[in-house]
């Protein structure tokens, strides 16, 4: 079968090297894909965004299986002109990836369907919201509705902060159209985590759970970027809340989306809050997270293609999901500066260290190869990822492999994992 991936970042990567494994996967493809993805696929320079010629493409090559890593391309409806055009695709259908594409939507549907999760209000107007602002206790957190490359969400400790906030969201337009609409949200104190699904529209199977590392500097400072490094498994996230979240956040949030007539099939993204008072969703994604992807999917035994079109299918049920018993942490290696202002194009050396190893991943993202070799294009540039026994090991050898390369500029946070030490 020919496989085509749609995505260009470390998650796309990750992905790439599981299709890779498949013995279904006669090729593969990637649009427009990166330097490390080009090692194992034809990469096609075509945006993610370019759906007419993403169609004609796949149309023209063949492709058995379109694999859409990306929340724009979810979100703006890739699954379903490839649908139209025949061509089989993971991910969830535009109805569908509304579940990350507007945060008010997802929080009236957990309201909805009982579904634990913060309370807030959602506004159009800023007068509005910053009339609501008099009345309420802080802190609380301010999310612009829409796609904001994972920055549209501030925590405001005061209401001065939170003037500020609704300024720069719904009026400056901060992060463009995603402002028109603004969710103010309950502040949840607790340890995130991260839970991976696969999901067939009905059947809804998890994968092993991860912790992000948001900010972008040591002891969780700094501003918030797409992701500086993940561990697997989550050890706070035990065998009991995890039957708590089957029953009553897993499972009711597919029976929500059927019963909306907004089948859900592909990967949902549960980011939970573990609070005092039991788990809460913090926030839905359409597909799998990035770096998340980089510390799970190396460690699923199963066959992906397999599980991908068992979702495709509807028969998830029939898919016995299985991770290997040991851990993983990734360490992102950046450009400094991420993710405000960084300079780009600088030759990266020793990526040829992680070659053969099969427990030491070198995970790109914001890469290009040019006539001097394969050089920075990005904040976020590669994805360190290293398997252990167990968690410790894991992060001694992800910072370990993270001295392997080096590039001008590079930057890394020190503390990924350190949470580890208080389980
Ligand atoms: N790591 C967070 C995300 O993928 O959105």
């Amino acid at each position: 079968m020919k496989v085509l991936i749609v995505g260009s970042g470390g998650r796309e990567h990750a992905i790439a090297q599981s299709v890779a494994k498949s013995p279904k996967a006669d090729k593969i493809y990637c649009a427009p894909g990166n330097a490390g993805i080009g090692q194992i696929a034809e990469c096609v320079p075509i945006g993610a965004m370019e759906f007419d010629k993403l169609v004609a493409f796949a149309k023209e090559k063949e492709i058995g299986l379109v694999i859409v890593g990306m929340d724009d391309p979810l979100v703006g409806g890739l699954v379903d002109e490839m649908e139209k055009a025949g061509i089989r695709t993971f991910g969830p259908r535009k109805n569908a990836a509304i579940l990350e594409g507007s945060k008010a939507f997802s929080k009236d549907l957990m309201k909805r369907y009982g579904i634990p999760t913060a309370g807030y209000e959602t506004f159009d107007q800023p007068q509005d919201a910053l009339a609501y602002l008099e009345m309420i206790e802080f802190p609380i957190v301010l999310k612009a509705d829409g796609l904001a490359l994972g920055k549209g969400v501030l925590i405001c400790d005061n209401l001065e902060q939170a003037r500020e906030g609704v300024k720069a969201i719904m009026q400056d337009k901060q992060f463009g159209s995603a402002g028109n609409r603004l969710v103010v949200e309950q502040f949840m104190k607790g340890r995130e985590v991260s839970v991976l699904a696969f999901v067939d529209g009905r059947t809804i199977k998890t994968m092993t759970s991860a912790q992000d590392h948001k900010r972008a500097y040591d002891d969780d400072l700094g501003p918030n970027t797409g992701g500086m490094g993940t561990f697997s498994p989550s050890p706070f996230y035990t065998k009991e809340i995890d039957d708590f979240c089957q029953k009553y956040i897993y499972q009711a949030t597919v029976n929500a989306m059927a019963a909306e007539g907004r089948e859900f099939k592909g990967v949902i993204f549960f980011g939970l809050m573990l609070t005092e008072f039991g788990p809460r969703v913090l926030e839905y994604n359409a597909r799998f997270g990035d770096p998340e992807a980089q510390v799970v999917l190396p460690r699923m035994k199963n066959d992906i293609i397999e599980v991908l079109e068992a979702c495709i299918d509807g028969r998830l049920d029939e898919v016995d999901l299985q991770f290997e018993e040991n851990a993983a942490v990734c360490v992102v290696l950046a450009s400094e500066g991420y993710p405000v202002n960084y300079e780009k194009g600088f030759p990266i050396k020793g990526l040829e260290k992680f070659d053969g190893q099969d427990s030491y991943f070198c995970f790109h993202a914001g890469t290009v190869k040019t006539d001097q070799g394969i050089v920075t294009n990005g904040g976020r540039v590669l994805g360190v990822t290293a398997k252990g026994s167990d968690l410790k090991e894991a992060r001694a050898n992800a910072y370990e492999a993270a001295q392997w390369v080096s590039f001008e500029n590079k930057y890394m946070r020190h503390d990924i994992g350190k949470a580890i030490d208080e389980a």
